[in-house]
């Protein structure tokens, strides 16, 4: 009888556990804030002290997403043990060989922090690994442990992959929104960029064809002045708002992004040269980032280069696109621009580490430059 009052309150406080999880997971928009609640409230409902979050992504790169209680051995300077480096759960999980929840022997990133002397472990030694899965999708591992705790039962794991299961799900369902979002704000810039052509574009043709006749009807020499003025300033407003309209609505979204590089260096007196080795059936996600580094390169170009001249290659691979920009201009130090606070060069890194792919740049004075991306598809 006993026996049974004791399952079923393990029971209710299962279910407890899922309930509470699955409120907290609900009412969540963020990512990172879901995951360090879910985190937070998941250890306190199990009765378990340290826990972390390692998102993964497609070219196995990891993040430490959330941590509660990490001993100091693996917080010292800014949490390094826990950013860099390999341990057994990344390397099973990118091996694609955790599929379930499993007791970890040993945590590798402990053992090193005992071997090298890294600080105190607070007696955490060994963890479970959980994987975050939605369907077929995987998105990185939960770790939880307790001081002196060497092994997990079944029971225990099951519980931590049905929670996991939910995270899964969650956070499948807030990259979808973020997806949502990105399409609604692209589809909001090509409104825009259409009305500014039919609407501003137009008017400034019109102003610039009218000033044109009335300078054709006047003999006064001052008014034929004033009005090539006119005529002038609305001929260069006209190629601002071109840029801009250039800049909000790459028609990439018909003609691909190696067609449009190659017309926004019209835009801006550059010639491309372009090469593409393979079938650029590729993401919009990917296209974006293509398309905002090719553009501030080629905007490099016309501003700091000297040449009109330049190439683009794009070669698609199995899993990656590669982009270089290549011009045999000026070339510069590079060196000599930390701390310069120009944004253009920055923002290409930024944009590529965003998505997890690498960005390289080769330039000597005198030598040209050389933009290389490489992005994981
Ligand atoms: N293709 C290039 N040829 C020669 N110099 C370049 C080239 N690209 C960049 N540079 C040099 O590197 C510097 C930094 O470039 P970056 O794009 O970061 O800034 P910027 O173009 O000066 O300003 P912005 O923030 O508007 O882009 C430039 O000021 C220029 O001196
Ligand atoms: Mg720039």
């Amino acid at each position: 009888m006993r026996m049974t009052d004791k399952n079923e309150r393990e029971q209710v406080k299962k279910l407890n556990t899922l309930k509470v999880i699955a409120e907290k997971l609900n009412e969540a928009n963020e990512l990172d804030i879901m995951l360090k609640e879910v985190l937070h409230e998941l250890l306190s409902l199990i009765g378990m002290e340290t826990g972390w979050i390692f998102l993964v992504n497609n070219s196995g790169h990891y993040t430490l997403a959330a941590d509660v209680k990490l001993p100091p051995a693996l917080t010292w300077q800014d949490k390094k043990p826990m950013c860099e480096g390999d341990c057994w759960c990344i390397e099973r999980f990118n091996n694609g060989r955790l599929k379930r929840a499993v007791n970890i022997i040993e945590c590798k990133r402990l053992e090193n922090a005992i071997e090298y002397h890294w600080g105190e472990t607070n007696e955490v030694t060994h963890h479970a690994t959980i994987p975050l899965r939605a369907g077929v999708e995987n998105f990185g591992l939960l770790n939880v442990t307790s001081p002196k705790k060497t092994h997990f039962s079944s029971e225990e794991l099951a519980l931590l992959e049905a929670v996991a299961f939910q995270i899964g799900t969650a956070i499948k369902r807030i990259k979808l929104a973020e997806t949502e979002q990105k399409m609604a704000l692209m589809n909001e810039r090509n409104r825009l960029a259409r009305d500014l052509h039919d609407s501003v574009n137009q008017l400034l043709f019109s102003l610039k064809l009218t000033a044109g006749g009335a300078k054709e009807m006047t003999d006064d020499e001052k008014m034929k002045d004033m009005l090539s003025y006119m005529i002038n300033l609305s001929q260069e407003a006209a190629s601002e708002m071109r840029a801009l309209i250039w800049q909000l609505r790459p028609q990439w979204l018909e003609e691909g992004v190696a067609m449009a590089l190659m017309n926004y260096g019209k835009v801006l007196g550059i010639e491309v040269a372009i090469n593409v080795d393979g079938v650029l059936d590729l993401s919009p996600e990917i296209e974006e980032v293509l398309w905002r580094i090719g553009q501030e390169a080629l905007n490099n170009i016309q501003k700091h280069a000297n040449t009109k001249h330049s190439t683009l290659n794009i070669i698609v691979k199995n899993n990656s696109v590669c982009m270089d920009i290549i011009d045999q201009g000026n070339g510069f130090d590079f060196s000599k621009m930390k701390g310069t606070g120009s944004l253009g060069l920055a923002s290409m890194k930024e944009r590529t580490d965003m998505i997890g792919g690498t960005f390289n740049l080769e330039t000597a004075v005198g030598k040209g430059t050389k933009i290389c991306v490489s992005l994981p598809i």
